[in-house]
């Protein structure tokens, strides 16, 4: 079996799409927002993962990446790169649950990490929700710090 991180490809969407819908059931925010005044406009949490795969695509598509072992998609990264800051920023991250604790995300984090310093930026940031342990875990081990913490507040109107 082989492993690869390869550049995005449009036919990855759909795979891309399920399996961050997967990973994210119980951390996503917009899914905290749901259980606590429903679905809004029709379009539940799921909907609205799904659209950040399709989100982090337009906004920097030669900085996503995936892994893929034997043809079959097991994971990706999303990255930002902004050249004035120098700043990278990874909004989202998913490994299919039956890959999940092989060292994919960590080389994930890894290729996306030496994407922003190919791209010169000065530091890279990620985030991690409270009730998330792997996140927790999974990014001071390749290095980043804890710089703070933050609470999201909804509501309705
Ligand atoms: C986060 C995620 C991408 C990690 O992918 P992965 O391929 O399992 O990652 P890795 O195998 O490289 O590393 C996982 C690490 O977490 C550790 N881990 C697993 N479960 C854990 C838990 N409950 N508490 C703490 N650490 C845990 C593993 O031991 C491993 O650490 P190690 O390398 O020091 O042994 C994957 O769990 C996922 O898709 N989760 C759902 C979506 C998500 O949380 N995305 C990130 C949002 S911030």
């Amino acid at each position: 079996m082989s492993l690869t991180i390869r550049c995005f490809r449009p036919a990855d969407l759909e795979t891309l799409r399920r399996i961050t819908v997967e990973g994210f059931d119980g951390i996503a925010i917009d899914q905290h927002v749901e259980e606590k005044f429903g679905v809004q406009a029709g379009r539940d949490w799921r909907w609205r993962k799904a659209r950040h795969v399709d989100e982090d695509v337009a906004a920097n598509p030669a900085g996503v990446f995936v892994a893929e072992e034997d043809g079959k998609v097991l994971g990706w990264i999303s990255t930002r790169v902004d050249h004035e800051t120098k700043k990278g920023r990874v909004p989202n991250l998913a490994v299919d649950a039956a890959a999940r604790g092989r060292g994919l995300g960590r080389k994930l984090i890894e290729h996306a990490l030496d994407y922003f310093r190919r791209e010169g930026m000065a530091f890279a940031v990620i985030e991690t929700m409270v009730n998330n342990p792997v996140g927790q875990h999974l990014y001071p081990s390749c290095g980043f710090a804890e710089v703070g913490r933050q609470i999201h507040y909804a509501v309705k109107l």
